[in-house]
């Protein structure tokens, strides 16, 4: 199993660029089951969590490449609609198939998937889209098997704002019979871009970018090719990188739109930034001050970059408050990053963080994606060296990201151990 040895307490600086974005991808690609042909799409990095994917669907019978950055998937002959738990155990976001399998096939088996290091993350809210528009959905021996002859659309009430639910009702909604509308619909970036394609294969979708949608049904959709937006999520954690260096940052081919929320919480830390169309240059404070985090569903602050933020709160002069409203238990980096000497304490689901002068490097257990991103940024600034260990959760979401760090000055090795 891989781990990542970081040396501590060195200077970043320079320009580090951002890959596509893994959320917009994952959905994109299930999308191309809608589509029966070849799709071809662009700016696809080489994640862990993609080639889970390309996996499912090849199991699916799909055919799928991967060379350079382009993904092309041939759903032709897709005729398979069993989503197996070997898979969807591995990766939650399996469970984009739900929607065009019934979709296109008329019937689905989905493991159901469990829950996972950052909370209980229920898919009721999927299966309810799902039953709106006609499907008959049982539970049996651990899968979702969900059969609609053909769906009919319907109006659609999400309790909550649920990214992946709003995405997989849309997919089964796109060739339903009539007209569907979504209420309560996400406003990430990442729904859009799946929108965007979808509207590109010929499916006829309004509202982008609002709460309600309405997508008229239509017979066929047609495959295509597009270029992926780019990773926010990958690119605030690089900027958290640089407001927690000495030496100005600049992270290149991101989409400052999608980072309001982050930008604004980074210049009440104090850090000075430089926003042009595609870039941004944070130029780090020399004190940095304690900022209240609330996570909250787009355009608010993202539960992705809670823990990233923790990290550079851990080292601001006061304390501040952080609260994860989607995962009220995404905190596993808590009792690690408090191994490297932060000053944190949790109750319920609000962290208390005590900035501190100096973070100690010490031997730490990345838990879950986003928690190993935390781990490496506090690593970088720590003094001494920093083992994170179990980085596999790192891969499935960050491509190369230790050689993206070390090209701006830090030194991070990976080590098979
Ligand atoms: C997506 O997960 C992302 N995953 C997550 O990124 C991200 O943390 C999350 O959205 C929130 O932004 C992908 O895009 C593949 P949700 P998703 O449905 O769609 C509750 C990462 O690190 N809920 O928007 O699964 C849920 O428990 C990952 O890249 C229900 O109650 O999240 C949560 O409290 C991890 N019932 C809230 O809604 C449901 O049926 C929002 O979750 C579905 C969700």
């Amino acid at each position: 199993m891989d781990r990542f040895i970081i040396e501590g307490n060195r200077e970043l600086s320079g320009t580090i660029s951002v890959s596509g974005a893994k959320n917009a991808i994952l959905p994109v690609m299930a999308a191309c089951l809608l589509a029966p042909g070849k799709s071809v799409l662009r700016n696809v990095p080489n994640l862990i969590d993609l080639k889970t994917m390309s996996h499912l669907l090849r199991v699916l019978g799909a055919r799928v490449e991967y060379e350079n950055g382009m993904m092309s998937i041939d759903s032709r002959d897709v005729c398979f609609f069993e989503a197996p738990y070997e898979l969807v155990s591995k990766m939650r976001a399996s469970i984009y198939v739900l929607g065009p399998l019934l979709a296109r096939l008329g019937e689905a088996r989905v493991s159901f998937p469990g829950g996972c290091a950052i909370g209980t993350r229920p898919v009721d809210l999927h299966l309810k889209a799902m039953e709106a528009l006609g499907a008959d959905i049982t539970i049996e021996h651990g899968y979702i098997h969900a059969r609609a002859e053909k769906l009919t659309g319907a109006p659609i009430h999400f309790e909550k704002s649920s990214v992946g639910a709003t995405i997989n009702a849309i997919m089964a909604a796109v060739l339903a019979s009539g007209t569907t509308q979504i209420f309560n619909a996400a406003m990430e970036p990442e729904v859009d871009s799946t929108v965007e394609m979808l509207n590109k294969m010929g499916a006829r979708i309004q509202g982008c970018g609002s709460t309600t949608l309405t997508i008229e049904g239509v017979e066929q959709l047609f495959p295509v090719e597009m270029e992926m937006i780019s990773d926010r999520i990958e690119a605030g954690t690089f900027l958290i990188a640089g407001a927690l260096s000495t030496k100005p940052v600049t992270v290149e081919n991101c989409l400052p739109g999608h980072l309001d929320a982050l930008l604004e919480k980074l210049r009440a830390a104090g850090c000075e930034l430089e926003v042009a169309e595609r870039s941004i240059t944070v130029i780090p404070p020399e004190v940095i001050k304690p900022v209240n985090i609330l996570t909250l569903p787009y355009p608010g602050f993202p539960t992705d970059l809670q823990a990233q933020f923790t990290v550079l709160m851990s080292l601001a002069e006061g304390v501040s408050f952080i609260e994860d409203t989607i995962f009220p238990d995404r905190f596993m980096h808590v009792a690690e990053l408090n191994r490297l000497q932060a000053d944190i304490r949790m109750e319920r689901n609000v962290a208390t963080v005590k900035g501190v002068k100096q973070l100690s490097g010490a031997e730490v257990m990345a838990t879950d994606l986003r928690a190993s991103a935390a781990l490496v940024l506090a690593g970088l600034v720590a003094k001494g060296s920093t083992i994170v260990s179990r980085i596999y959760h790192i891969d499935r979401g960050y491509d190369r990201i230790e050689e993206k760090l070390n090209a701006i000055g830090a030194r991070i090795t990976r080590e098979n151990a």
